[in-house]
């Protein structure tokens, strides 16, 4: 038995299903705000990521030589693509740019619940707005598109990383290292590259800070903390929850001045969502506003985007009590007996052509066993071809959920159908 690769996962049809639900109200939702669908390749030459993905992400790829000796990777996410393909072929377009893409990315990490190798991702990303109102917008949409899917107990919290990078400028180059340490909240590497870079006197300062946690007052408290030097970050993030009050959302971020993110592309305004209701991997998605053009060859261009995790977003739905729709068959037709199995493609070709999703039996059970299959694979309806009724220009129209089974004249089967399960 030749098993799949660790961190991967097969999906069945009823997993499928979910995932479809999921991805659609993403996609209503992206759409409702006016951003538009991109597809990206799932490879990619290794420089993309390499560039300033940040040494997580480096670690974690899959990265291997082509046949022609070139090193690519398969993305471990969407931006550094998105971005590229910006660069290349999008720029001449109006802005601001407003674009979605849903795929799936890969990361070389330890798997555990929640955490994948090939994992997937709803992406999305405004390209050339304003600052504010595209941070805005954008944290709206992140925000809509988890009611749409329909979770209620998310946490946002959001930060700024230009704040400790404005406090942290001194550090140079150490400057990232400092940053993954306070994002993994990891105090012994935080003393020892604050030491490397000279910078021993902020350690109790920054601590406090990325424990601030709260409302407007957690911004005074920062300001305070930090100095002059936080002061724009500080203010911008105040004037960001006034133009968050506009879509009626001020309410529904807290200040979290902990948001690091493990990418090191962030300059903005920095954000990450979590579900209550999932174990260690609770970070349903995150995001914010990023410098990478400039990195990747091309002009600046204000940008800021997030991305929810597919995987993780379907099981804290689940835990919430959202309806997950199973795979549905709208009918299954039996025929029963030789004869009546012209009849029955008949049937099928024209429910099939009416936009119905239809089945038959293809290996000859009896009508019993073909109803039990019908009830296995969650068919609304099962028309039953009997030769007798045939003979009198009916077939047996059978409600799976009810058990109630009618005769119906063949002739205005469709129609039938289509009052019972409306239109399609
Ligand atoms: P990220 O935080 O690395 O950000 O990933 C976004 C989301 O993808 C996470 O919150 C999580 O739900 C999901 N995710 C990440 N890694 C895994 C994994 N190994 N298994 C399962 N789910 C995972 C980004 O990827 C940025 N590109 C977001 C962004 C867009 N920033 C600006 N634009």
């Amino acid at each position: 038995m030749i098993e799949r690769p660790r961190g991967t996962r097969d999906f069945d049809p009823a997993a499928m299903a979910k995932h479809r639900q999921v991805e659609d109200a993403l996609r209503r939702a992206a759409e409702s705000f006016g951003f538009r669908e991109i597809m990206t390749p799932t490879v990619e030459h290794l420089d993309l990521f390499t560039a300033k993905s940040g040494p997580g992400i480096i670690e974690e790829l899959y990265a291997f030589k082509d046949k022609g000796g070139r090193d690519v990777a398969l993305r471990p996410e969407f931006t550094a693509s998105v971005i590229r393909f910006y660069l290349s072929e999008l720029r001449s377009l109006p802005k601001p740019l407003k674009l979605y893409c849903l795929g799936n990315a890969f990361r070389y990490e330890e798997p555990q619940k929640g955490r994948y190798r090939e994992f997937f991702q709803f992406n999305a990303e405004i390209l050339g707005g304003a600052s504010l109102e595209a941070d805005a917008e954008l944290l709206a949409l992140a925000l809509a598109a988890l009611r749409h899917v329909g979770l209620r107990q998310t946490e946002a919290r959001v930060g700024h990383i230009g704040m400790l990078r404005a406090f942290l400028r001194e550090a140079g180059a150490r400057q990232a290292a400092i940053l993954h340490a306070l994002d993994k909240k990891d105090f012994e590497r935080l003393r020892a590259e604050l030491a490397g870079a000279g910078l021993s006197r902020h350690e109790e300062t920054l601590k406090t800070v990325v424990g601030l946690k709260g409302g407007l007052d957690v911004l005074d408290e920062a300001a305070r903390l930090l100095g002059g030097d936080a002061a724009p970050a500080v203010d911008y993030l105040r004037r960001l929850r006034e133009r968050l009050s506009h879509y009626g959302l001020a309410d529904a971020v807290t200040f979290d001045l902990g948001v690091v993110r493990g990418l090191d592309y962030y300059t903005g305004m920095v954000f990450e969502i979590d579900s209550p209701n999932l174990g260690a991997e609770k970070q349903v998605g995150g995001g914010g506003g990023y410098t990478l053009a400039e990195l990747l060859g091309g002009e600046p261009v204000a940008s800021t985007g997030f991305a929810i995790g597919m995987d993780r977003v379907i099981p804290a739905a689940e835990a919430e009590g959202v309806r997950m729709s199973p795979p549905v068959l709208d009918a299954y037709v039996i025929p029963v007996g030789g004869p009546s199995r012209v009849a029955a493609m008949e049937i099928v070709r024209e429910l099939r052509a009416a936009g119905f999703r239809v089945d038959t039996d293809l290996i000859g059970r009896g009508p019993s066993k073909n109803l039990d299959f019908a009830n296995s694979v969650g068919a609304r309806l099962a028309v039953i071809l009997g030769e007798k009724e045939l003979a009198a220009g009916k077939v047996s129209l059978k409600d799976m959920g009810t058990g109630e089974q009618t005769a119906v004249p063949a002739a205005s089967l469709l129609a039938e159908v289509a009052s019972r399960l409306g239109a399609r």
